[in-house]
């Protein structure tokens, strides 16, 4: 592992110039641990102006052999996932090496059985249980493209990713366990289906024993499945720049965008940043709590740690039951070394007191992680005295679906730490900041919109089906930079602070959604006229979901009203897109172009109605006066 690992700040200055001026050799050499069945002819070609970005041409190789079989020799019998189970009754799963090799082959096996072959998409929509891992695996192990869908998602959800993609197939299970509930997961994806003609096959695992009803020629059962097969599977031989999987993220305009990663720039580069950002060695035990449905739960929790040989923990539950201290139980548990959460879970939970902290020793833990939003500087402060002891350097790990690895974080032992500072990029990354004009800011303490002006190798390829989005989306807004949606600081140090998104996508509890996605959704009720959605700061969730909407008839139940307004959003999206503020209004402020000013509408809903700033270029500022009566009046 020490090998490319950085354990001091000169060697961090040093490695970080050598990367930025011979980036080719920094990353060839990286590359050359990895198992190539044929190395590349070119480490990188890009122009960002198609875009078009290349890394390792002409190489061959399969990421899984890299997962798992390279380990075999040296690491067979250590334990690659263990996973805990939503009840901590339940027994834990072990998964070595040989272990997890085996059932990858054995489940690719399923997967061709089924039809499945390479290049083909397919679709996976499961609780967090060791067979996801193994899905996700299995996919890659024949070149097929995984699609995986957070198992929170609507049918409606479900069914437009489906279609985006043509998934030729769907893994699923009959239901998922979380906390006291169940989600009966089997009758979503029945209903997504409903939409969905390129389906030909779903494996359904049995988890929770929900009835569900199984499409004769459709639906077959997983385990019955597995007793079809041998655990062997060749590994298809791969393209470098073959694309690995497909994950849909929300962006400023309504429809979800399936972000492109390829396969050999994506294996280099989340196995580099893992070992480095979170200082992983040998004897560790990692935990990333994220749900595998997320980018952070696919290079972190997957292929990052499976690629070092590490000790991965998955984790099926919820981290309030059964109670508030289920997080630091695991990590006593299993003797965590690296933990890696979000802002929204250590707020939620620093709300539930010390009482859920103090029972536990906590005394295995070397780093602490934070991903996903800005951490806030309370939230840091509780994390860092309260679990990690002051004992714990804590790396605040800035990126993107769409950048498919850690880009800004702190080195452990290595970066100055400042509480709410994502820090210092990674080697490799070359950040920069630019104002509203385009022009680069080379200044310290200064503030602009975060761009990137090299390519890295796990960066998105592609939007599936939609290159053009991908340009325009990414590519457009400044000239030879990829820009990232986000607004951020510079200090004195060259220190960089996320400050958060400058477009349309809000960030609610680490989940980022488009507002016209909500807005979208919320249209649907049939006495909604029109609706507008923005974000306001919320103690837990760093965000809240607030929808001004105007309706056709007056609302005299706005009790009732809100309900059904939030169970149509359930329908088309799901529950983390919830509204958890509703005001009926008659107006939106809009310009005479017809552009609503969403400025004024942010202020209005973080309560901040003093100063509204210049609204002469409304068409009828008597609209925002009433919104600001009505403000009160909010359900
Ligand atoms: C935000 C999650 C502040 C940011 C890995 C980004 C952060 C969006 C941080 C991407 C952080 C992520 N500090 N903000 N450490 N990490 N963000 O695609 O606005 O779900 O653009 O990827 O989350 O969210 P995504």
């Amino acid at each position: 592992m020490k090998e490319h690992q950085i354990i001091s700040w000169e060697q961090y200055k040093a490695t970080y110039k050598h990367s930025i001026e011979a980036p080719e050799v920094f990353w060839a050499d990286i590359a050359d641990s990895f198992k190539w069945h044929k190395k590349w002819d070119k480490v990188l070609s890009w122009d960002f102006k198609k875009p078009s970005v290349q890394w390792f041409e002409g190489a061959k190789l399969n990421i899984t052999e890299n997962c798992l079989d390279r380990h075999l020799a040296t690491r067979g019998d250590k334990v690659a996932i263990l996973w805990e189970p939503n009840n901590p009754n339940e027994e834990v799963v072990r998964l070595t090496y040989k272990q997890l090799h085996q059932k990858v082959g054995q489940f690719a096996n399923v997967l061709k059985r089924n039809g499945a072959k390479k290049g083909d998409r397919i679709c996976i929509y499961m609780p967090m249980v060791p067979e996801l891992a193994i899905a996700v695996l299995a996919c890659a192990r024949i070149g097929a493209i995984h699609s995986v869908v957070f198992a929170g998602f609507s049918a409606n959800s479900l069914a437009d990713r489906i279609n985006d993609a043509t998934c030729s197939l769907v893994l699923t299970a009959d239901g998922s366990f979380r906390g006291n509930k169940i989600i009966d997961l089997k009758i979503i994806v029945d209903e997504a289906l409903a939409r969905c003609t390129s389906v030909k096959k779903v494996i359904v695992l049995k988890r929770t024993g929900t009835p569900v009803t199984m499409q004769v020629n459709r639906d077959v059962w997983w385990q019955e499945e597995l007793e079809k097969v041998a655990h062997n599977c060749m590994a298809e031989v791969m393209d470098a720049e073959d694309m690995l999987f497909v994950l849909y993220t929300s962006g400023s305009t309504g429809k979800p965008k399936g972000v492109v990663h390829t396969i050999a720039g994506y294996m280099v580069y989340t196995y580099y940043s893992f070992i480095n950002v979170f200082g992983y060695s040998e004897e560790d035990v990692y935990w990333c709590t994220a749900d595998i449905g997320w980018i952070t739960g696919h290079s972190y929790i997957i292929y990052g740690p499976l690629l070092a040989g590490a000790t991965t923990i998955m984790f099926e539950g919820i981290p309030t039951w059964p109670d508030a201290g289920r997080f630091w139980a695991i990590c006593d548990k299993h003797q965590v070394n690296q933990f890696y959460t979000a802002p929204t879970a250590i707020r939620a939970l620093m709300a539930k007191g010390l009482k859920y902290v103090n029972s536990y020793k906590l005394d295995t833990l070397k780093v602490l992680g934070s991903v996903g939003e800005p951490i806030n500087e309370e939230a840091w402060h509780w994390y860092d005295e309260h679990i990690g002891k002051k004992n714990c350097p804590i790396v605040d790990t800035w990126w993107q679906t769409e950048t498919g690895g850690i880009q800004i974080s702190a080195i452990p032992h290595v970066t100055k730490l400042k509480p709410t500072y994502a820090s210092l990029p990674l080697p490799g990354i070359v950040p920069c900041l630019v104002n509203n004009e385009g022009e680069e800011l080379h200044d310290n303490e200064v503030e602009g919109l975060l761009c990137i002006k090299f390519p890295w190798p796990s960066m998105i390829r592609t939007i599936y089906g939609d290159h053009e989005r991908c340009r325009l989306t990414y590519f457009s807004a400044f000239d030879n930079k990829y820009f990232t949606g986000d607004g951020c600081r510079r200090d004195a140090d060259g220190f960089y602070r996320i400050i958060g998104r400058v477009d349309d996508v809000i960030n609610v509890s680490g989940h980022r959604m488009g507002t016209a996605e909500v807005e979208n959704a919320i249209n649907e009720h049939p006495n909604v006229v029109e609706s507008a959605v923005v974000g306001y700061p919320h103690a837990i969730k760093g965000q809240g979901i607030y929808a001004f909407i105007i309706t056709n008839n007056p609302v005299n139940n706005i009790e009732a009203f809100t309900q059904a307004v939030l169970q149509v959003v359930n329908k088309a999206i799901g529950p983390i897109a919830k509204p958890d503020k509703i005001q009926v209004v008659t107006g939106l402020p809009k310009t005479r172009s017809g552009k609503i000013m969403r400025r004024i509408l942010r202020k209005i809903a973080s309560g901040d109605i003093s100063n509204l700033g210049d609204t002469s270029t409304l068409l009828d500022p008597s609209v925002v006066e009433a919104i600001k009566k009505g403000a009160g009046l909010i359900a």
